[in-house]
């Protein structure tokens, strides 16, 4: 693609104009698209001046942070920390049961471990770092400043979104925002050319708190984390597998905070509900629900109640989304 490949160049200049020969910048990777290929251009541009981040939330999905360094590491070479943060976001998060509440915290912790690698690496290098990578898109432009008159209010305000690309204000970190005049597609182009693997260009997107808005009320309840990662990955797995990942826009679990009675073999059981949703969106600001034939939801909730222990009844989402939102939280 002739058109990216100039975009590539142009962005590697600029960078390089941008950042002075001994000045270091950072960067928070979510294991997303957008913070992968923004870092990517930017390490090509300025080498190992780049330092990034990527934390451990403990609410990631199913072997997901060996998944992500292994392509940051081997196939993309970026030069990456990876910080086990889990016990700390999780006893933050005990108890609470407040979407919105949850999500602020998640926010805050987030912040507070971007500033103490901040500071760890200021006096490692005996300097500040002075810019800050983020992977804003251009619809990301548009949203946060809707054209006046336009009667759009800003998009996130139905809940608080955290983004781990959107973080410190207070820092007065200038921003290098390569993608910012691009679209999610031209994104995934450029990430092409710069050897970022075919199959994580393609994920679904995954909202910045993780499965703390998918175990509804308090994240750390028994082995709900857990047990929704199971879930999930098999369902994911039998999506690939069936040749429906690329039709779908996001497919995911959600596991609810209640017991169902169920049967096994001549035992009762009272065991966790779980809730598998599958969406096709444009865009994320509505979606419809994806519909499944009979065979597959037969198969994957056969594999779920068998493989996953404590878990005794699947049931499918099938709410549009207004009225639904896509996450449940
Ligand atoms: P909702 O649930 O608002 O989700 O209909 C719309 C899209 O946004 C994703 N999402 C988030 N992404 N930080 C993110 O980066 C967030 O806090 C967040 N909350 C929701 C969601 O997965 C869907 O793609």
């Amino acid at each position: 693609d002739w058109e990216m490949q100039d975009v590539l160049e142009e962005e590697i200049k600029v960078t390089k104009r941008m950042v002075g020969p001994d000045e270091h910048v950072i960067c928070a990777l979510s294991g997303g698209v957008d913070s992968t290929v923004a870092a990517t251009l930017v390490h090509k541009a300025i080498g190992d001046r780049l330092h990034c981040i990527f934390v451990d939330t403990g609410l990631l999905r199913y072997k997901e942070r060996e998944r992500v360094m292994s392509t940051f590491q081997s196939d993309l070479h970026l030069p990456v920390i990876c910080i086990d943060a889990s016990d700390q976001f999780l006893s933050k998060l005990k108890g609470v049961k407040d979407p919105e509440c949850k999500r602020k915290i998640i926010g805050r912790e987030f912040i507070s471990i971007f500033d103490d690698f901040a500071q760890e690496l200021e006096k490692k290098l005996g300097k500040k770092p002075t810019f800050l990578v983020q992977g804003t898109l251009y619809p990301d432009v548009i949203e946060s400043c809707p054209p006046p008159g336009s009667g759009k209010t800003h998009s996130h305000t139905i809940k608080s979104h955290h983004n781990v690309g959107g973080l410190p204000e207070d820092m007065k970190l200038k921003l290098i925002e390569p993608l910012k005049c691009l679209f999610k597609d031209e994104v995934r182009k450029l990430g092409g050319i710069l050897n970022v693997p075919e199959s994580f260009l393609k994920r679904h997107p995954f909202p910045g708190p993780g499965l703390a808005v998918r175990v509804l009320g308090d994240v750390t309840e028994g082995n709900a984390l857990e047990i929704l990662r199971q879930v999930d990955e098999i369902f994911i797995q039998s999506i690939k597998e069936a040749g429906l990942y690329d039709s779908i826009w996001q497919a995911f679990a959600v596991f609810l905070p209640v017991q169902s009675v169920g049967v096994q073999g001549d035992h009762r059981t009272h065991s966790h509900v779980v809730v598998l949703r599958a969406i096709t969106s444009e865009d994320g600001m509505t979606a419809d629900w994806y519909y499944f034939d009979h065979k597959f939801l037969v198969d994957v909730v056969r594999k779920i109640c068998n493989n996953v222990r404590g878990v005794n009844r699947v049931c499918q989402d099938i709410t549009s989304k207004p009225p639904a939102t896509v996450e449940w939280e």
